[in-house]
């Protein structure tokens, strides 16, 4: 069978092939206005502009140039790391995508794979938190992929103000929020993380928001640009969108990990149990007395009283005796192989007879049997119920109802530690007028998305079009078929000319090769082991802020757990 479907997929590549050469040659003889068409819209790209006071960056990457003299790469060290890995010597380029797209458009890729890499601009002006929303926006390709790394930006916290800052950027730099995907092993997240002012002492803890509510597998597999969107608005809800689609929103005070607002009331620390609580629902009844009666002697299987022995027992006939036709082999020597003895076979008397042997009647449940006595439970006159700890205000307690007015950010970068090489980002906004993102989409994004539906469809529609120009095209195909039909039937009932190929040896494809899926197996067990430097040291927030933060840091695999437990309880219940 194997060897079959190689000559076929073989011949259907050939089929195709000068199926398609055909098609192309024609199509650019005859077809020549739409081919020129294409074109025209391919360099309908122009790099695009947004001069607004709504704009605090715009970046398209497009003019090298400009690139140099805005963005400055870090020469900081990665603090509290293995000296040889500290520096950020990741290597950042502009350059067009490895799959080009639009004529003229560049991104900015990390070509460097396993460094720590940093880079940042100032923004055009600063971004304050008041009473217009924040709309962060870029693009990310992942050109090869992404096993274990991220891609998400960070928006720098007031204080990064000057480039000398700037070519200080690492880890611990401040930031205001972080947003992007992020990815180790089976692991995907989509942080969007903002770092919240407590307003009673001034430490800064990190935020989680929740979970997406779908699965983002794609973006880490696909090699396709995709389109991050983050929205804070003065109101504190948020919205994350995906390629123009809501994945994620909710409320800055409800839907963040840890809440930004501690409890009103906790539990009294001091508060102990008291010694007599008595937290038992049930006790064995005080009062219940073994009864008089109860015989815990007696046994729970007794000899049936009423059995008879049946009528014609044999008692003096053993159930197996000798076998009366063996005879002693004549080599048997009884000094050196003991006595001989006949195998014992069934006694042919028992036969006939309802049984042989001592008759002993069948054991039956005793009807006097009691076991051991035990007192029954009664509700506990003392019962105190559950002991819980006194509820007492909490000392720490505080209420920000404004956690959107953030700290002011001054510049934004990415600082990052990717497994996977050629990270490509582009298209950076920064605007307060979510009309502008959308615009700025338009000229770029969605742009690119079209480009490579078009190409993915291209082959199929031209030919479609092609075979409706030229309604003969649909006679060649018939016949074509008929071809097939007329191969197949030759291959499946003419003469076995080889034996059957190893599947694993030929060219075809094979769905189901189990080494290769233990490969992969093996590849996703050992991905995990690559990030930890990074997972931790990353949320990591500033030194002076690192005990609170690693607080958060270990609070945040705790909410991921919760959520685990949540479905492992809610299961039996259903059950
Ligand atoms: C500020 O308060 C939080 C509790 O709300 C506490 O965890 C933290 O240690 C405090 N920081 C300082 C510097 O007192």
């Amino acid at each position: 069978m194997a060897e079959i479907s190689r000559k076929l997929f073989l011949f259907s590549i050939l089929l195709a092939f000068f199926g398609n050469t055909r098609l192309t040659n024609a199509n650019e003889v005859d077809q020549n206005d739409e081919a020129t068409v294409e074109i025209e819209e391919d360099d309908q790209y122009v790099s695009p502009e947004l001069n607004s006071d709504n704009v605090y960056l715009s970046e398209h990457f497009d003019d090298e140039n400009a690139f140099k003299r805005k963005w400055i790469k870090s020469e900081a060290k990665k603090q509290g790391v293995d000296e040889n890995i500290a520096k950020y010597d990741g290597k950042w380029e502009i350059q067009q995508p490895i799959r080009k797209i639009l004529k003229n458009d560049f991104g900015l890729v990390l070509t460097t794979e396993a460094k720590h890499a940093a880079i940042s601009t100032l923004l055009d002006k600063p971004f304050e938190f008041k009473n217009k929303p924040l709309i962060v926006q870029y693009e990310v390709t992942m050109q090869e992929g992404q096993n274990c790394g991220g891609a998400y930006i960070k928006l720098l916290s007031k204080g990064t103000n000057t480039k000398a800052d700037l070519r200080k950027f690492h880890d611990q730099t401040p930031y205001t929020i972080m947003f992007g995907p992020d990815k180790c092993g089976n692991d995907n997240k989509l942080h969007f993380i903002f770092r919240h002012k407590n307003p009673k002492n001034g430490t800064i803890e990190e935020k989680h928001s929740k979970k997406p509510t779908q699965r983002l597998d794609d973006i880490y597999k696909d090699k396709e640009p995709h389109l991050y969107t983050l929205i804070v608005r003065p109101d504190n809800t948020f919205s994350i969108l995906v390629d123009n689609k809501e994945v994620n929103a909710g409320s800055l005070l409800e839907d963040f990990t840890p809440p930004v607002n501690p409890p009103e009331e906790i539990d009294d620390p001091n508060d102990k149990k008291p010694e007599d609580w008595d937290e038992r629902e049930k006790i064995v009844d005080p009062s219940a007395t073994k009864p008089d009666d109860w015989d815990e002697t007696e046994p729970a299987q007794i000899k049936d009283p009423n059995a008879i022995k049946p009528e014609g027992w044999l008692d003096d006939e053993p159930e197996m005796i000798p076998d009366p036709s063996a005879v002693k082999p004549s080599d048997w020597d009884e000094e050196m192989d003991g006595t001989w003895e006949a195998a014992l076979v069934d006694n042919p008397a028992c036969e006939s007879a309802p049984g042989c042997g001592q008759w002993a009647p069948p054991t039956v449940p005793n009807p006097n049997y009691k076991g051991i006595w035990r007192a029954p439970l009664i509700p506990n006159p003392n019962y105190k119920g559950k002991w819980n700890p006194r509820r007492i205000p909490n000392p720490d307690y505080f209420k920000d109802d404004h956690p959107f007015q953030m700290t002011p950010i001054h510049g934004v970068g990415f600082e990052l530690w990717s497994m996977s090489p050629m990270l490509l980002f582009d298209n950076v906004l920064v605007t307060d007028d979510f009309a502008l993102a959308e615009r700025w989409a338009q000229q770029t994004f969605v742009l690119k998305k079209a480009k490579l539906s078009r190409d993915s469809d291209s082959f199929l529609d031209r030919g479609l079009k092609y075979a409706g120009d030229n309604p003969w095209v649909y006679a060649v195909v018939i016949l074509g078929a008929f071809l097939v039909i007329g191969f197949v039937t030759y291959l499946l009932c003419g003469p076995k000319s080889e034996p059957e190929a190893d599947p694993k040896k030929t060219d075809a494809f094979v769905e189901d090769d189990p080494h290769q899926s233990e490969a992969e197996e093996d590849l996703k067990e050992e991905e995990p082991r690559e990030k930890p430097t990074k997972t931790k040291a990353d949320l990591e927030g500033p030194e002076e802020e690192v005990e609170n933060v690693t607080l958060t840091t270990e609070a945040s695999p705790t909410e991921t757990e919760g959520a685990g437990d949540g479905h492992r309880k809610r299961k039996p219940r259903k059950e």
